[in-house]
């Protein structure tokens, strides 16, 4: 019998099981999934590029299976014994057999898979795509994808209503809760947020009340201090309006527990009687446990206050019968198993081993967290503002004028860092963590040569090799590497217009390839003095204290990293090309037609197209490398 039919037995069998059965409330997307009947656990190791199955009523590990780069979601199909997995950065759903450890197909989907979720009856899974911002239908039995859904704009959190008649997913950028109708495929509704709210990886459904709740921050862009940037909250929605009125509440989650600050709320589940709401806070390493209030107006009300918790949690999950909470204490590689009301921690497994190097895992702990060293305030770590090595999506108005959060891709072969080039090594983020933003004690021991005004004193301080521990975040920071382009046909190829584009971008007339150059599309370099221009960008902001010459940035992956250039005034790639370039100095692109400046687009959007080597003559020592 092959593997394909007796899934079909069981998925058949499982119909019947839930015909009669209870009705649970519908999934959400976690890096934890527990199947109906507890018996057993999925907890994805996204750094180890794997899941492991563990056995619940023993607590132990069953096995570990690998299953491609950045698994970001796990789902059972039923009770087992298969499961899905989506693949982040190999875009694909892997089917696995957790009894046997092998993976049993692999499907190919959209770009980033984020969040998976599963129908009751084992018989569909639902996708988020963080880029392109869509939703896609996979029919497990045929292991094919049926249909994609355009959902909203880099969306990550996904769940399914206890109905199952609405997909209900989050945006990541803006924490918008939008509300999928499964039949037709068609975006039914919206819940907008507060104009700051940022992060958002997840999202849960009450079983019985009409409520969404959305753990993610706000970003406070135009304030830059340890404890006014960055604020943790939760928001609610009412799924079904009442009297067309109040639609959405947020609660911040800082002054939750009096002055015990919590930061980076992650996740948060539901008791299955809907009665206890847990939160897991992945900046400071804690939990709070939540009565659920039955009013529409306070919606929660702490029990007790929060508690600690393992290194990095960014998974909770509760089990079927209300007893115990699990959570994946990701930079421990360890599930904790807590009692679920008086939260005493039970057992605590290992599911994995540190992955990378000890340097790298070392480097994660502190980028993550908000405790100190890194800061005295609790609000911020460097992972607010840099989530797992992507863009905040944010126009920080720092103190040298404003300043997009630049994605970390690349970032070991294209230093000097900051737009305006006044760091060279990672080591020198010392100066942040000291300064207004983070107000820590710091990674190293001693002063720094004093910062005066806007003067980069920091290209003089050497910093690597002072400290084991800024040696560490700068490996973490310098790990991230650019996955390709979804706008090729295939790996190498462009499209006939990104060709016609890549002549116009490397022509002498237009120019491009004179800065942007190499495998980097950058001629960025450490050699003094640095290649900076003034590109016509400087004088568009009455803050600017450090223009009007800027550091050139990589064009690999500008597919996704809206809005640009230094104070993110362009929207679109075409702004860079037009609005934002009236006098040419941006390369020469006012003779171009409507038609050749969308052919530059399309290539720019095909970036990378090819993936760049890993070394250049420009690479910098502190960062990891498998060889
Ligand atoms: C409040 C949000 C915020 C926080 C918190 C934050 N950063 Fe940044 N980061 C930014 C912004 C905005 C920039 C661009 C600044 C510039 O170019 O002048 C940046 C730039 C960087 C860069 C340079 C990237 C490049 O391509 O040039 C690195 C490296 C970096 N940050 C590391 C860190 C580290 C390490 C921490 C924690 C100690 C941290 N950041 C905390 C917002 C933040
Ligand atoms: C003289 C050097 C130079 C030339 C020529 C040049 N660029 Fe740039 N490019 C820069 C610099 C410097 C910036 C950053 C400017 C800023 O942020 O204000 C930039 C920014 C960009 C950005 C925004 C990237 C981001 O992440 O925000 C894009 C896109 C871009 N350039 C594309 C092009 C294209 C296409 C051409 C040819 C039409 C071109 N550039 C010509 C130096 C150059």
């Amino acid at each position: 019998m092959s593997l394909h039919f007796s899934a079909r037995l069981i998925l058949a069998a499982l119909a019947v099981v839930y015909a009669c059965g209870s009705s649970p409330a519908g999934s959400s997307n976690s890096l934890l999934d527990v199947t109906p009947d507890g018996k057993r656990l999925l907890v994805a190791n996204a750094d180890n590029g794997s899941i492991t199955v563990v056995d619940t009523a023993a607590n132990t590990v069953l096995r570990e299976i690998a299953v491609g780069d950045k698994p970001e979601g796990v789902a059972w199909i039923g009770n087992g014994p298969l499961a899905v997995v989506t693949v982040y950065n190999d875009d694909i759903v892997a089917f696995v057999d957790t009894n046997t450890g092998k993976v049993v197909a692999k499907l190919r989907v959209s770009d980033e898979p984020y969040g998976i979720v599963v129908t009751k009856d084992g018989r569909y899974a639902y996708v988020t795509h963080e880029y392109p911002g869509t939703v896609s239908e996979i029919d497990l039995g045929q292991r094919k994808v049926l249909r994609t859904m355009k959902a909203g704009e880099m969306v990550r959190g996904l769940a399914l209503s206890p109905d199952e008649k609405r997909l209900y997913v989050t945006e990541f950028y803006t924490g918008v809760l939008l509300a999928l109708d499964r039949e037709t495929g068609v975006k039914v509704d919206r819940w907008e947020g507060h104009s700051s709210d940022n992060l958002c990886r997840n999202v849960i459904v009450h079983p019985r009340r009409p409520k969404a709740y959305l753990p993610h921050i706000r970003s406070k862009i135009d304030v830059i201090d340890g404890s006014g940037s960055i604020f943790p909250h939760l928001s609610i929605c009412d799924l079904v309006p009442l009297n067309g009125q109040k639609r959405r509440t947020s609660i911040g989650m800082d002054s939750y527990n009096g002055v015990y600050v919590v930061t980076n709320p992650w996740e948060a589940a539901l008791s299955p009687d809907g009665k206890r709401l847990y939160t897991i806070y992945a900046g400071t390493n804690d939990m709070n446990i939540s009565e659920v209030v039955d009013d529409d107006y306070k919606e929660i009300k702490r029990l007790g206050f929060a508690v600690r918790v393992g290194q990095n949690p960014r998974a909770v999950r509760v089990s079927p019968d209300g007893k115990k909470v699990y959570i994946a204490n990701t930079l421990d590689f360890e599930v904790a198993v807590h009692e679920a009301n008086s939260l005493e921690r039970l057992a605590c497994i290992k599911v994995c081993e540190p992955p990378k190097s000890l340097e790298w895992v070392r480097g994660k702990i502190l980028f993550s967290t908000a405790n100190r060293p890194l800061t005295s305030r609790r609000w911020i770590a460097c992972a607010s503002c840099h989530p797992d090595g992507h863009s905040d999506g944010r126009v920080w108005h720092n103190p040298e004028g404003l300043r997009k959060t630049p994605a970390f891709m690349g970032l070991a072969h294209t230093h000097p860092l900051h737009w305006s080039a006044d760091r060279d090594e990672v080591q020198d983020f010392e100066y942040t963590i000291r300064g207004r933003l983070m107000q820590g004690p710091g990674l190293l021991r001693g002063s720094l040569k004093p910062k005066i005004g806007f003067e980069p004193i920091e290209l003089s301080e050497d910093l690597a090799e002072r400290s084991k521990d800024l040696d560490a975040l700068a490996i973490y920071c310098n790990s991230f590497d650019f996955t390709l382009s979804p706008h090729i046909p295939a790996p190498g190829k462009l499209s006939a217009a990104a060709e016609r584009g890549r002549q116009l971008f490397t022509s002498d007339t237009v120019g491009c390839a004179k800065c942007h150059r190499g495998p980097y599309y950058t001629d960025s370099t450490l050699k003094k003095p640095f290649n900076l221009h003034d590109v016509g960008t400087g004088s568009d902001d009455p803050s600017e204290k450090m223009g009007p010459k800027y550091d050139t940035p990589t064009l690999l992956g500008v597919y996704r990293t809206a809005p640009y250039l230094h104070h993110g005034k362009a929207k679109t790639l075409r702004d860079v090309l037009t609005t934002c370039n009236p006098n040419d100095k941006h390369g020469k692109t006012s003779h171009l037609k409507p038609q050749e400046i969308d052919d530059l687009v399309a290539f720019l959007k095909s970036l990378p197209y090819e993936l760049p080597p890993k070394e250049t003559p420009n690479t910098v020592k502190y960062r990891y490398h498998k060889d």
